[in-house]
């Protein structure tokens, strides 16, 4: 159900814009999908050159990407409990953002994405964002918002064809297998039209990292996303759906010649 229509160097220009917010003995929540990836690999390069982090992945891509990368691995449980450190910031990807007029946008230009994960983003905190959010375009939305919401800061990185003025996307929605056709029901009954995602190379269902399925559910214009993520939270053997509702502190949209900052 992939949205995108950026360009790599836009997501690039993101995903580094947020990496450059990583301070030294950060932990740092790991997104998922091509945008989260380059944070990633720009947090790598920032290991290498003796930044001291521990990054917790949202998803057994974000892991291996992570190992790859040289950014040492911490279990959530690890930094979570009684007495640990928690989450300094999480950077991660999204389908859809609920973004207003962009003339209040924070900017900062191409000179400061130049993967050396330093530099400052420039924020105005005005404008009509609400910063609502549809994820799961990798399935992973559901580890995403445990980590996503656990964190002290969460950073979201985008191209320009996620931005939009109102959630219309649709809405992945995480079911156990058992629960596939009673939940389908029961989305129906809330207005939506869940349709199973398929894999696309191989002829069966999508599986999350946690075993279950996904429905991809059209609600056309979603005029209150808050209410919508209540109704569908409440659907029995729904492990998590893909809207996220008061949960991002900045948006880094990476632009053809720079990246916008909204906080
Ligand atoms: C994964 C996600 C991704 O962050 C979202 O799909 C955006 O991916 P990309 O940056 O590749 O467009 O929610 O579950």
């Amino acid at each position: 159900m992939k949205t995108t229509g950026g360009t790599d160097a836009q997501k690039r220009r993101a995903g580094e814009s947020a990496a450059a917010a990583v301070e030294d003995g950060d932990v740092v929540g790991l997104g998922t999908g091509s945008t989260a990836a380059y944070a990633i690999r720009a947090i790598g390069r920032a290991v290498d050159s003796g930044l001291d982090v521990r990054g917790v992945p949202t998803s057994f891509g974000a892991r291996a990407l992570a190992r790859d990368h040289g950014v040492p691995i911490v279990e959530l449980d690890a930094v979570c409990g009684p007495d640990s450190p928690g989450i300094d910031l999480a950077i991660d990807g999204a389908d859809q953002v609920v973004l207003g007029d962009d003339s209040n946008d924070g900017t900062i230009d191409g000179s400061a994405t130049d993967g050396s994960a330093t530099g400052e983003a420039e924020t105005d905190g005005a404008g009509n964002a609400s910063g609502a959010l549809i994820k799961g375009g990798g399935a992973a939305h559901a580890r995403e918002k445990v980590v996503d919401a656990a964190a002290d800061r969460f950073l979201v990185v985008v191209d320009p064809s996620k931005r939009t003025d109102a959630l219309d996307a649709d809405v992945p929605v995480e079911v156990l297998p058992e629960a596939r056709t009673t939940a389908a029901a029961a989305i129906r009954d809330a207005g939506g039209e869940p349709a199973l995602r398929r894999a696309e190379r191989k002829d069966g269902p999508v599986v999350t990292d946690n075993g279950n399925l996904v429905l991809d559910c059209s609600f056309g214009r979603i005029a209150d996303p808050d209410q919508l993520a209540e109704t569908l939270a409440t659907v029995p053997g729904v492990l998590e759906h893909g809207i996220f509702v008061d949960l991002a502190d900045e948006i880094h949209v990476g632009t053809a010649d720079g990246v916008t900052v909204r906080s």
